[in-house]
């Protein structure tokens, strides 16, 4: 039983290893730094476990052999080890240091993406260089040509935050009152999940975000739709709720292009309903969090800025509805 119960310590460390995979996962696969990264640990891990093994082979010949030997064979022993410790250690840090280098010289073809960080969500806009009516404004998700190395560009507009994708490369903090960039290679199709890395208040946690890597004509095309002005509502019930959205609260904080509703404090709603979640990662889109979010943002997502409007039903019922209706 205490040979069942060593075995298991010894072993627990590889179990945790089932936490890396997935949507994110700094060892998923999906980009260039992941896989440069990927190789590193790799390295640093086969290096460890000889290490490890020969040390528990140390340590069990010492126990059994403590009563033979001399002062000499301990001391050439000592000797050898502390050169070869000394020697890995060094390989190792060469190895870091060249890695960290290749990921520092990543070309960069001329896709930026600005992402403002936010207590707690991401304003993000896509720049088309020479074109400022090309400029995409969206928030919370990010859309990515596979192959391509995009230039992203980082800002705070209140703490600092860490941008991060752990399946396609590494952290970049967002700092107030300073530009920062990372450039980002996504190399698999695929659908990745971007956190926040840095503590920045109540809802760190829920500063989260969808990544769509992409074919490059896909991207293009999402970016196309993405400049078009919002859908003009349909049904009595899409143009109550389009009647109150831009009339009323919302409209001083969210934009809706195309339409009176011109904030830019808060998330852009052009093509709410084409993102996968509501409140940067914190639920998925879908109609029951919809109502919990308009009903009461505060119990929804304790802390953020969006106040309870007090909807009445209908009211309630005709914002959904309208908000439903922008893909
Ligand atoms: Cu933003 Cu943590």
């Amino acid at each position: 039983m205490k040979r069942l119960a060593l075995l298991v310590a010894l072993l627990a460390p590889l179990f945790a290893l089932t936490g890396c995979h997935g949507q994110q996962a700094v060892l998923g696969g999906g980009g260039r730094d992941e896989a440069l990264f990927g190789g590193l640990w790799q390295v640093f891990l086969i290096v460890t476990i000889v290490f490890y093994l020969v040390v528990l082979a140390g340590l069990t010949w010492a126990v059994l052999r403590r009563r033979e030997g001399g002062e000499p064979v301990v001391r050439t022993t000592f000797y050898v080890w502390v050169g070869v410790i000394s020697l890995t250690l060094i390989g190792l840090s060469i190895a870091s240091w060249l890695v960290d280098r290749t990921m520092n010289r990543a070309p960069y073809t001329g896709l930026t993406v600005e992402i403002t960080g936010h207590q707690w969500w991401w304003d993000v806009r896509y720049i088309s260089p020479g074109h400022p009516d090309q400029t995409l404004r969206t928030s919370n998700e990010l859309h990515l040509p596979v192959g391509v190395p995009v230039q992203v560009i980082l800002k705070s507009a209140d703490v600092i935050h860490s941008f991060w994708i752990p399946n396609l490369s590494g952290k970049q903090d967002l700092i107030p009152g300073r530009n920062n960039d990372i450039v980002v290679t996504p190399t698999k199709v695929g659908i990745y999940r971007s956190q926040c890395a840095e503590y920045c208040g109540l809802q760190h946690a829920h500063m989260a975000f969808d990544v769509t890597v992409e074919p490059l004509s896909t991207f293009q095309q999402w970016w196309g739709d993405g400049l078009l002005p919002a859908r003009v509502p349909a049904t009595p019930e899409q143009k109550a709720g389009y009647a109150y959205v831009t009339t009323r609260e919302c409209a001083t904080c969210h934009n809706i292009t195309g339409t009176p509703a011109t904030g830019q404090v808060a998330p852009d709603l052009t093509h709410f309903a084409s993102r996968a979640t509501i409140g940067a990662g914190t639920f998925p889109m879908n109609r029951g969090h919809l109502y919990a979010w308009l009903a009461d943002p505060q119990q929804a997502k304790p802390g953020n800025k969006m106040p309870v409007i007090g909807l009445e039903p209908d009211q309630l019922h005709a914002v959904a509805a309208y908000l439903e209706s922008l893909k």
